[in-house]
């Protein structure tokens, strides 16, 4: 189970950064609404991320795919909440020498595209094309790209066997095209939205198809669920999410720093980053006020960023918040055997394991960061496998969704994202969106402020 240690983010510990312990009390007393909103979103199916795992059918549907289309690769064709969660997985679960790869082409650098296919063989691929939304620019320039390349290689027929769509059930150009093309489809529920989706096929059929044990990853996402209804002196995920809001609305740390210590957890801190910004991030509460929330999510890695930004986050302006992910049990621990006993700067390791070192060090960054009066609180995980995987994205996921209740804001639409996709649109003349062109010549008319 997770477990999440809040002791620097209070007064005791940062001063006046800080929170007093009585209103952690007074927040307990007032969060029952917060319990209950979104317990009835739940029961009205309008929290479909948190009813995922409680449904075994997608879980052993694309177990049962992953098992009859085993390729080496595994190239995912999507971006933002349709790359974001496979890329994390692949980065938390994937062991050395399984034979298989994970390729994710989430960005349409052309450069980027060509060297990418030139690397890998289509008959050994397998081609997941993802999209929510059926529609979006990046995804569908590049699914052409990718089916001309296999379809060069493999001609028409083969080509056909190599991809399988994973889409709105009900709509998008993309479900029309895979029923066209006899693809096999896997759905993300309506109830669903892209950065809430990697417990759907979005993040399950490339997990399935990578070797991974989606039912654990079920198992953990399932009592995390369970723990994240709780009342809040048991609800990891509710008390994390007060922490940052009153970080954020009273302490002004508008900025929160992601910082896992574990190489593992990095594409996850990615995945959090696009989770938590693009949900608060916000123009408007629910009444329709101007409000233009939102914590900036930024990310460090433990202990690589230590020789990078750790200066500025323990002597630089004091807006951030820290959250810390911390493994409890690597899998390796790494023992550190050296002739070099005589030198001061290699014999105190002697004997000692590489897995102490990171702990030591993660330890004393949190100590700098508290001593500099920087609240931080720790997110710790037992270890590094599917079923804490599954943990750490519910305990996220219902992290986000308690956010949309204190804010008050809509966490789960996305409006700044879908107004860039309906201009970039209106740019490659795309019919529909004319009415966008005004903006567009606007802006190229601007008069350019260049220098050389
Ligand atoms: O969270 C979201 O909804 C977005 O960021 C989407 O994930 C992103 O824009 C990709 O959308 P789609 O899956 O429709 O291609």
């Amino acid at each position: 189970m997770l477990e999440l240690d809040y002791t620097n983010v209070l007064d005791s510990a940062v001063g006046s950064a800080g929170i007093a312990p009585s209103a952690f009390q007074k927040a307990a007393d007032a969060s029952a609404r917060a319990i209950d909103a979104l317990e009835s979103a739940r029961a009205s199916g309008r929290l479909g991320f948190a009813d995922l795992p409680f449904d075994e059918k997608p879980a052993k549907a694309v177990t049962a795919f992953a098992r009859d289309h085993a390729f080496p690769n595994v190239l995912v064709l999507g971006i933002g909440g349709s790359a974001l969660g496979p890329l994390a997985l692949d980065a938390a679960l994937a062991r050395p020498n399984t034979g298989k790869r994970l390729i994710v082409l989430d960005n349409i650098d052309p450069d980027f595209i060509r060297d990418t296919l030139d690397t890998i063989a289509p008959a050994d691929t397998i081609v997941n094309v993802i999209a929510k939304s059926g529609v979006t620019a990046e995804t569908m320039a590049t699914f052409a790209i990718v089916r001309e390349w296999m379809t060069q290689a493999l001609g028409a027929a083969k080509a056909r066997d190599h991809f399988v769509v994973t889409t709105d059930p009900e709509k998008g150009d993309l479900l029309n095209i895979a029923r066209q093309e006899k693809y096999p489809t896997f759905e993300i529920p309506s109830n669903v939205g892209g950065r809430f989706s990697v417990l759907t096929p979005v993040g399950t059929l490339p997990a399935a198809l990578l070797g991974f044990n989606v039912e654990a990853l079920m198992e953990g996402a399932r009592r995390t669920a369970i723990q994240s209804r709780k009342s809040f002196a048991e609800n990891p995920a509710l008390v994390a999410t007060f922490i940052q809001f009153v970080l954020d609305r009273e302490r002004e740390k508008n900025i929160l720093v992601l910082f896992p210590y574990s190489q593992s957890l990095w594409k996850f801190a990615f995945w959090f980053k696009q989770l938590w910004g693009e949900s608060t991030g916000k123009k408007s509460d629910r009444q329709g006020h101007v409000v233009n929330c939102g914590q900036t999510p930024t990310a460090a890695l433990g202990v690589t960023d230590q020789h990078s930004q750790l200066q500025l986050f323990i002597e630089g302006p004091n807006d951030k918040s820290f959250l810390f992910w911390a493994v409890r049990e690597f899998r390796n621990s790494l023992k550190i055997a050296h002739p070099y006993s005589s030198f001061d700067s290699m014999g105190y390791l002697q004997g000692r394991t590489v897995a102490e070192l990171f702990d030591a060090e993660r330890r004393a960054t949190e100590m700098a960061i508290t001593e500099a009066g920087r609240p931080n609180a720790t997110v710790y995980a037992d270890r590094i496998d599917e079923e804490s995987f599954g943990d750490l994205i519910m305990f996220s996921q219902y992290m986000t969704a308690y956010a949309g209740e204190l804010y008050n804001i809509d966490a789960f639409d996305q409006p700044g994202v879908e107004y860039g996709k309906k201009l970039t649109f209106a740019m490659m003349r795309r019919t529909g969106y004319e009415q966008f062109n005004g903006t567009i010549e606007t802006s190229r008319r601007r008069e350019r402020a260049v220098v050389r």
